[in-house]
C-alpha cells in the first residue's frame, strides 16, 4: 500500500478478468477508469515510485474482487482490510 494512495470505495469491485491476459490494476486510487485500471493518473501522486498499478498475470477466467480502498496486504485483490473505512473516507487518504 501506498502511504498516498487514495480510497476510492470503501467496498471491493467484482470484476470479470480473463484467463491469458495480464492487467495493471490501479492502486493510488486515482484512475478514473472506476479506480479499477491504471489509466495513467499515478503520474500525479506525490509518490510516484510506489504508487504504481500491479500487474496481475490471470491463468483462471473469473469475477475477481477487486479492492477499491487500495489498503489490501494482498493487492490488487481484497483481503477484507475495506472494513475499517467509512463512506466519509472514500476520496480521502489512505489510513
Ligand atoms: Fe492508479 Fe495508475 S492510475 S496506479
Ligand atoms: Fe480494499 Fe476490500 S476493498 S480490502
Amino acid at each position: 500500500m501506498c502511504k498516498d494512495a487514495i480510497v476510492y470505495d470503501n467496498k471491493p469491485k467484482a470484476v470479470t478478468l480473463e484467463a491469458g491476459h495480464s492487467y495493471y490494476i490501479c492502486q493510488c486510487g486515482r484512475s478514473k477508469d472506476e479506480g479499477v485500471f491504471c489509466d495513467g493518473s499515478h503520474a500525479d501522486t506525490k509518490c510516484p515510485t510506489t504508487c504504481l498499478p500491479k500487474k496481475v498475470d490471470i491463468e483462471k477466467t473469473k469475477q475477481y474482487h477487486i479492492c477499491m480502498c487500495k489498503s489490501s496486504k494482498n493487492m490488487p485483490f481484497c483481503d477484507g482490510t475495506h472494513s475499517f473505512y467509512t463512506e466519509d473516507d472514500i476520496g480521502k487518504k489512505v489510513k
